[in-house]
């Protein structure tokens, strides 16, 4: 029996991770939420910042908090040399197939089909996602993201006990290809993210659960500000 993950999300694609005492942030987007005013963002403390795509409702805030933290940014090699020109030099690159070594275990950076201009229209490279495995715990983010066969490639690879998949459809895989997604990557346990922030990704609630709960799979919509155990 492998130990739970302790999981913050604070609202939109922004959450963070703590294993084994390391506390990783994912794609911070906090002073821009219009959801999310109750949360100081100059309370969150990270080790790591993890950037999926250049778009600013995932890095709005990632410059300011690696600067305040001394975190290593990652992401791909475009995002981490644009956040160098911001300042921010703690930062380590990497393209599709790549891992990196992290205290308790490694991040591989995967596939995602949707786009990544950055904020000021610098090319942000390609959107990713990341596999997060450490001795007893494997996830996957998915970033934004179409559902793609390339998540196949995931469950062949990995035990994932938990996926954080974008919802909240437009800009993203809806409800219903996250539950397939969830079936790609072989695992039954979502997080779902991107959803409610603004109008054009509101979605209803108890009928994304019940998508799920007919395919034997749960779907977790978590609170803005609230920890779970994964
Ligand atoms: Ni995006
Ligand atoms: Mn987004």
């Amino acid at each position: 029996m492998s130990s739970p993950l302790q999981f913050t999300y604070y609202g939109h694609s922004c959450f963070a991770v703590v294993i084994d005492g390391v506390r990783v942030l994912f794609d911070p987007f906090i002073t821009g939420n219009p959801k999310a005013g109750h949360i100081d963002v100059n309370a969150i403390d990270a080790d790591y910042i993890f950037i999926t795509h250049g778009h600013g409702d995932h890095l709005a805030d990632a410059a300011d908090i690696a600067r305040r933290t001394g975190a290593v940014v990652v992401s791909n090699y475009e995002i981490a040399t644009w956040l160098g020109t911001q300042g921010v030099t703690n930062t380590h690159g990497m393209n599709f197939g790549g891992s990196y070594a992290l205290p308790f275990g490694r991040a591989k950076y995967v596939v995602a089909v949707h786009s990544s201009t950055l904020p000021d229209g610098t090319p942000g490279g390609n959107p990713g996602g990341f596999v997060v495995t450490s001795g007893t715990r494997t996830f996957y983010y998915a970033g934004d993201t179409a559902l793609t066969y390339d998540m196949k490639l995931i469950a062949e690879e990995f035990s994932v006990d938990f996926a954080v998949l974008p919802v909240g459809d437009t800009f993203t895989m809806g409800p219903d290809d996250a539950a397939r997604a969830a079936a790609f990557v072989g695992t039954s346990k979502v997080v779902g993210v991107h959803f409610d922030t603004f109008p054009p990704i509101a979605i209803n609630h108890d009928q994304a659960r019940t998508r799920f709960h007919a395919l034997g799979m749960e779907l977790v919509l978590p609170v803005i500000g609230e920890t779970i155990a994964l």
